[in-house]
């Protein structure tokens, strides 16, 4: 197949290309677009052949649900009879931006779009061209991150391309993508929100808005899972949470503590590394930079692979902070959890 591109940069200047990607949709094609977090692989949402091509494409595992893009609230009453009041005070305060809540679904939604759970999971983005295509597609729209599944989330649309040229219909060219790691998870259907992906905002912000706490899925606390036999270690209540992800190419150590001694110690491992003729990668933010580092973390690990690093040393940021949590979250996993403490 050949991916068609189409630049939406100027939006006004796209109308045809967005009306053709949307017609695309309809016909249960999969066309990647811009959100604000990172880019999303679409397809109708409401038709179980087009949920189906998005696990081919990516080599996903189809136990692993999607979440269904809307663009209007009125939306959410195709997905979902059941809409606490906290989440109701949520979208008035979030949407759109990067907040996905999971629901109990209605009958109508399909399986495959939910990895067979009896819940969907929605969000509103918040970017132009991800609600024009919706709104112009007429249909709930499924979409995971465009990439191939275990690769980094695609925060530039030549990461999408790099993953998935050739595989889909159309890829959307917007511009590099604002916040740079996936919306936050918060599942709606128990008695307390609890956050089940954390991302940029943060449970203290849900929190002041909802009046009570929320909690996060006691699998996120376990940072590492090789000092806890699998018994011991809860499973993860999202099941994309589970899977080995945004592994890049290179092997890769996180380094953890006091930020001046990381910064030393890295600089030392480097030389000593480099004189063994090992190429070495450093992926270090400022100690307090963690939306920057949000932004980058993604690219950062691709820019890595397409230097053929062998060796990335990463420092790690406070996961004291909601948002150095969110990305320790994804650099543990890139880094397969190997943490020296120094
Ligand atoms: O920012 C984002 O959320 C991006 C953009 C494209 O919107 N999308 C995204 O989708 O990150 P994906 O498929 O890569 O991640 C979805 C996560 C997975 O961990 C999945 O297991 C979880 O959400 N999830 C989806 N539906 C769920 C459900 N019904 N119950 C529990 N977890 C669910
Ligand atoms: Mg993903």
């Amino acid at each position: 197949m050949e991916t068609k591109l189409f630049d939406v940069t100027d939006l006004k200047c796209a109308k045809a290309q967005l009306a053709e990607a949307a017609s695309l949709l309809r016909a249960g094609g999969l066309v990647a677009f811009p959100t604000e977090t990172v880019y999303g692989l679409g397809a109708d949402a409401m038709n179980p052949k087009a949920a189906e091509k998005i696990y081919a494409a990516k080599g996903r595992p189809s136990d692993n649900p999607l979440i269904v893009h809307i663009a209007e609230e009125e939306d959410l009453a195709r997905l979902t009879d059941v809409v606490p009041d906290a989440a109701k005070k949520l979208m008035k305060a979030f949407w759109p931006g990067p907040l996905t809540m999971i629901f109990q679904k209605k009958g109508e939604v399909p399986d495959k779009t939910t990895g067979g759970l009896d819940t969907v999971a929605v969000r509103m983005p918040d970017h132009p061209v991800a609600l024009a295509l919706i709104r112009q597609s007429g249909c709930p729209i499924a979409a995971p991150s465009a990439n191939l599944s275990g690769r980094p989330s695609p925060t530039k649309w030549e990461h999408v391309y790099q993953d998935l040229s050739g595989a889909i219909d159309v890829i959307l060219q917007g511009e590099p993508c604002r916040v740079g790691i996936e919306s936050t998870v918060l599942d709606m259907t128990g008695d307390v929100p609890m956050v089940l992906r954390p991302g940029i905002l943060t449970p203290e912000q849900i929190g002041r808005v909802i009046g009570r706490e929320v909690v996060l899925d006691p699998a996120l606390l376990i940072h590492r899972p090789r000092d806890v036999s699998e018994e011991a270690a809860p499973a993860p209540k999202a099941p994309g949470m589970k899977y080995k992800h945004y592994a890049p190419k290179a092997e890769m150590v996180i380094l953890q503590g006091e930020h001046s001694r990381v910064k030393a110690e890295i600089k030392r491992m480097a030389e000593e590394k480099e004189k063994q003729g090992i190429k070495v990668g450093v992926i270090l933010f400022d100690e307090d930079g963690f939306e920057r580092a949000a932004h980058d973390f993604f690219s950062k690990l691709r820019e890595m692979d397409e230097n053929h690093v062998d060796l990335i040393l990463a420092g790690a940021l406070s996961d004291k902070d909601s948002v150095g949590f969110a990305v320790m979250n994804r650099m543990w996993k890139s880094a397969g959890y190997h943490v020296i403490h120094i």
